[in-house]
């Protein structure tokens, strides 16, 4: 626990971000205030992880994020995370690749191959079976009675969203689940397997979807990430590798994100009651409230790049091939810019302006189809439930990536 580490002793020149046990409470962000006041461009290694520099501030993070030609998103030197073992994992033979690990060129065709999904007449298409969906996991609450909102309502509802996007056989959709767990758990956080583990339990994922592939690709059209895949000529003929890493980047992408802003929003909920009172009033400030949740809970910590040439920031020689990691959970907190940031205000006035889903050309591709599932969920808690109650103080995951919880134990009434 990072209260246990006591962040305000650690000598500046010693703070070191990427330790994922910092991440078990919001204290971390009392470290993040300090680097922005004082060490904006700041130097650490890790025993793990190595040596990296950490941009902390809100305008660092969106100059860097928009700056693809200096800065690098590739696996090639080691892809978008602080820890190359997700590209590289050191089991031989195995390098797994995604188009948000790619620059320009090769970035744009494939994103283009699956943009469809998050396109208007899409997101459309999904508002009646995501609205049915919530409202029937949101009715199946056992009222008065403690349970895990996680496993419950966020992990159920965004795995069932999933399983539409892939069209994959409902009755498997766990499958998803695991496979999205094993690939975002670094080494030191939760429910790490070991490297061969993960990439047996990657390889299972591979060969289920390749046998989809095939009958996607000669069948009757379908509107589904894996037809787009199988059809598209840019990415119909993508090697084994590729397939999978495009695969887990769509699993990811809208799996844990989304998850750990819907139960993000219930601990702001009860974090600042009076803007429940304020959404119940007013619930047309649902679209702010889940850009200011989102904001708040910053769903992805980081986002890491590669200098592709020496440069200067803030007095500091950033040296070609150095890490450099966007904080964007630190960017979000960044006074500069949120008024009062770690408060969570539904009617904040920039709050759609948060850098949870970046900048430039990666930018999120599946943000809108987040803040729909999301305020769904929201409208339809308004209209059943007069109060969802935390009881226990939530678990956090323990992942300088993932920016979550894996337990959160509440009680609802009913309206
Ligand atoms: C609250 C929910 C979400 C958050 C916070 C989030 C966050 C992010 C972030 C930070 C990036 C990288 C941005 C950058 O490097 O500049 C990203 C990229 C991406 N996201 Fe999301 N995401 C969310 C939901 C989703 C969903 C629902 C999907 C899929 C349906 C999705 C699919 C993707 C994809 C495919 C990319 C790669 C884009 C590219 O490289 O061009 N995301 N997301």
């Amino acid at each position: 626990m990072s209260q246990a580490i006591k962040i305000d002793e650690i000598p500046l020149d010693e703070i070191n971000p990427a330790r994922p046990e910092l991440y078990t409470d919001e204290n971390v962000l009392e470290l993040f205030k300090r680097l922005r006041e004082n060490d904006p461009v700041h130097y650490s290694e890790d025993p793990t992880f190595g040596p990296m520099w950490s941009i902390t501030r809100y305008e660092d993070c969106v100059a860097v994020d928009t700056d693809h030609k200096r800065f690098s998103s590739s696996d090639q030197f080691g892809g978008i995370q602080i820890d190359d073992s997700i590209v590289r994992p050191p089991v031989e033979g195995v390098e797994i690749s995604a188009f948000i690990t790619k620059d320009q060129p090769h970035h744009a065709p494939v994103r283009k191959s699956v943009q469809p999904i998050a396109s208007p007449p899409a997101l459309d298409s999904f508002k009646e079976t995501i609205t049915q969906r919530t409202s029937d996991i949101l009715d199946s609450l056992p009222e008065g009675e403690e349970f895990n909102w996680v496993d419950t309502v966020s992990i159920e509802l965004t795995t069932q969203m999933l399983a539409t996007l892939f069209d994959f056989p409902f009755e498997d959709r766990h499958l998803l689940t695991y496979w999205s767990d094993i690939t975002t758990s670094t080494e030191g956080s939760d429910h790490f397997p070991g490297h061969e583990k993960r990439v047996e339990g990657l390889m299972e994922c591979l060969e289920y979807f390749t046998k989809l592939r095939e009958k996607r690709a000669n069948g009757a059209p379908n509107f589904d990430l894996v037809s787009m895949l199988a059809r598209d000529p840019n990415t119909k003929d993508m090697d084994p590798m590729n397939f999978l890493g495009n695969l887990l980047l769509l699993i990811v992408g809208g799996n844990d994100t989304t998850r750990n802003s819907m139960s993000a929003s219930i601990n702001a909920l009860n974090q600042f009651p009076d803007e429940f009172a304020k959404l119940r009033e007013d619930p047309a400030l649902i679209d702010n409230m889940v850009a200011e949740v989102i904001r708040w809970q910053t769903p992805l910590s980081h986002m890491r790049r590669t200098a592709l040439e020496d440069l200067e920031m803030h007095g500091k020689t950033i040296k070609k091939g150095d890490k450099v990691v966007m904080w964007y959970y630190s960017g979000n907190h960044d006074e500069s810019v949120f008024e009062n940031p770690r408060e969570v205000k539904f009617d904040r006035p920039n709050g759609k302006s948060h850098l949870s889903f970046g900048f430039g050309i990666h930018r999120c591709m599946g943000l809108r189809v987040a803040e729909l599932q999301l305020r769904i969920l929201w409208q339809q808690i308004l209209e059943k439930f007069e109060k969802i109650e935390i009881v226990k103080d939530p678990v956090r995951v323990s992942s300088h990536f993932v920016n979550g919880y894996s337990e959160m134990i509440v009680k609802v009434t009913r309206r």
